[in-house]
């Protein structure tokens, strides 16, 4: 018994261990270019911040990775996070967004950040400061509305 367990053991290390060559596809980061959101004439620096702190680590192409991003297979959950974060919405690429889709994403936000859906509960459980309370909740829907109205203005 104490021989299976042992061949068990060392099976599951030696996996683990060929997985970590397996690459993460993790996007890289690209350099800010002027079409971030933190641009945007609407955007008041408590919402920016906010972004930042909750948002941005899936919705940008300024992610900060955490240590386990380099640790298969944790790598392979926040590579599918960043890609699909961004596929949906990049505060990054703002600026590239027509009229129209900002009003769609601003939209979705207000739905995900109203019922709790965003930020993702699994990132919470790692990043509590990017919990949003009531305040910050209430800051994202005022800005928004703002938004929204302005746009189409
Ligand atoms: C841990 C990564 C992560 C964080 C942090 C995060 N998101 Fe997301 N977000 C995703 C993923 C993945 C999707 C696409 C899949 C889904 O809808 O669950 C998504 C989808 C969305 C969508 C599109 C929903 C739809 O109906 O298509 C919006 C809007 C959004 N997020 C807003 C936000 C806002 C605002 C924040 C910060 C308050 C935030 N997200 C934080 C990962 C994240």
């Amino acid at each position: 018994m104490k021989i299976l367990f042992s061949i068990v053991f060392a099976v599951l290390v030696l996996i683990f261990v060929a997985v970590q060559f397996i690459p993460s596809g993790i996007p890289a980061n690209k350099p800010e270019d002027g079409k971030s959101i933190a641009n945007d004439s609407l955007m008041t620096e408590p919402v920016i911040e906010q972004l930042r702190i909750s948002c941005i680590d899936c919705h940008s192409n300024q992610v900060t990775l955490p240590w386990y991003s380099k640790v298969a297979p944790f790598s392979w959950l926040l590579a599918s996070h960043i890609d699909e974060g961004r596929s949906h919405l990049n505060f990054s690429e703002w600026g590239l967004y027509s009229n129209r889709e900002k009003i769609g994403i601003l939209e979705e936000i207000r739905d995900e950040v109203a019922s709790g859906g965003m930020p993702l509960k699994s990132y919470l459980m790692i990043h509590r400061d990017a919990r949003l309370d009531s305040a910050a909740v209430s800051g994202i829907l005022t800005w928004v509305d703002d938004a929204t109205a302005s746009i189409l203005e």
